[in-house]
């Protein structure tokens, strides 16, 4: 070939060019954040850029618990977004979370949710890495009867798993893929940091696992974080909720988005004492049963271990949903797996000096939640009864005003404000 049959330049330039995208040529229906579009819970290369933006960018995931890794070896496998991700203990006795990729040809490492292991091993082509995802070596490195084998010049310190940065408070493990995000501190805020150490004990305390609840669920994952920020549903949609006094549209309320809504923070009393009474509120609230009775009232009622007769619940951009509800204490881990599939993973947890009948009532309390839990199951069935509406009409629009148009801190469970500010935050770091 001939420098004249070569192509010329510009047309190279134009096929390097990125695509654009469907969702780049979307336009939001309000100038403000009351209105919702439902193209974004089913756009495949918005939710790729979602990824890149909130699970790969400059801030932190939640991983795992140290409590869940205490031995050098000890392991489990986590997610950021659909990426997975390896927690271990290392032989130095700190935490490293290492990507889930050989760097060889980028298969999966390991296959197993936890374990105790020496070292990882590729299954296939048996790359070996230590524990800090450090390559130890490779079968056939000078290859065999004079052939075969690897360049000279190939250093095994080049060719490690990728390691991402590490954080831990109050005995939780958190990642981050991003060179750019700020400390873990300043990521979470003031009003945050202090919630996740009020939730792990304050600093003081060793928690303590107390087991899992794991769920497919068929939506979008911002169906889901917006269900976590929704307290204006919790009394209509939740009659176990309302009927056995847990949570209460009469009870004091703060909503509180932080950081122009990164994060989000409900905060209740807990009201046994209204528990089942008919007033002005809840004469309003069609499941209020006022017949139905349990057997065993522990399961809702639960002791001030706090010592401020609030429970607190918090959702952490992008993956987290810290959970108090009576004394069941949970992290709810947001898995994005596809526009449409959203993996939640519940780790419920208390503390190693809880005494036998703490360990009893938070189990009994656990059954309000995870995927057939007297409350959670209801917003299982609704989200998932959301999705295929959204799909069938991208066009159509929600509307997100209970309570207003902005989304300042509120003192009712009547608002909308957090799911406001969420898109507010999220539409600025979308562009969109
Ligand atoms: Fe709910």
């Amino acid at each position: 070939m001939t420098t004249d049959t070569l192509p010329e330049a510009t047309s190279c330039a134009a096929a390097t060019e990125t695509p654009i995208s469907t969702w780049q040529m979307r336009r939001w229906p309000d100038t403000r954040d009351t209105r919702i579009p439902a193209w974004i819970y089913s756009d495949p290369s918005l939710f790729a850029r979602e990824m890149e933006v909130f699970h790969d960018g400059p801030g932190w995931n939640f991983v795992g618990l140290e409590c869940e890794i205490e031995a050098v070896g000890a392991f489990k496998r986590s997610w950021i977004g659909p990426r997975s991700v390896i927690m271990v203990r290392g032989e130095d006795d700190h935490i490293h979370v290492l990507e889930n990729r050989c760097a060889h040809r980028g298969s999966q490492l390991c296959w197993e949710n936890k374990g105790v292991v020496k070292d990882f091993t590729c299954p296939y082509h048996h790359w070996n890495y230590d524990l800090e995802g450090n390559l130890l070596g490779l079968p056939f490195f000078r290859g065999a009867m004079g052939k075969g084998g690897m360049p000279r010049d190939f250093q095994k310190s080049e060719h490690g798993l990728r390691k991402l940065r590490v954080a831990t408070l109050g005995g939780i493990v958190w990642a981050s893929f991003s060179d750019e995000a700020p400390s873990l501190e300043d990521y979470l805020g003031e009003e945050i940091h202090s919630l996740v150490l009020r939730a792990t004990g304050g600093g003081k305390k060793k928690l303590r696992l107390l087991g899992y609840n794991r769920q497919l669920l068929p939506c979008n994952w911002k169906l889901y974080l917006e269900n976590s920020r929704d307290p204006y549903h919790a009394t209509l949609l939740h009659s176990f909720f309302l009927t056995f006094g847990l949570l209460r549209t009469d009870t004091a309320f703060k909503a509180v988005p932080t950081i122009g809504g990164r994060h989000g923070i409900m905060a209740s009393t807990y009201s046994a004492t209204t528990a089942g009474q008919q007033n002005e509120v809840t004469k309003q609230l069609a499941n209020l049963k006022t017949d139905f009775k349990l057997e065993d009232m522990e399961v809702v009622k639960p002791v001030d271990e706090m010592g401020d007769s609030a429970m607190i619940n918090f959702s952490v951009l992008p993956s987290v949903f810290f959970q108090q509800h009576g004394n069941s204490l949970a992290l709810r881990h947001l898995v994005p797996k596809s526009a449409s599939q959203t993996e939640l993973s519940w780790t419920h947890y208390g503390f190693d000096d809880d005494d036998e009948a703490m360990n009893r009532r938070r189990l009994k309390q656990a059954n309000l939640m995870g995927p057939a839990g007297y409350v959670a199951i209801d917003d299982s069935e609704v989200l998932a009864r959301m999705q295929p509406v959204a799909e069938s009409a991208p066009e159509s629009v929600q509307v997100v005003t209970m309570g207003g148009v902005d989304h300042a801190p509120q003192d009712t469970m009547l608002t909308e404000t957090l799911i406001r500010g969420f898109y507010s935050y999220y539409r600025e770091k979308m562009g969109l």
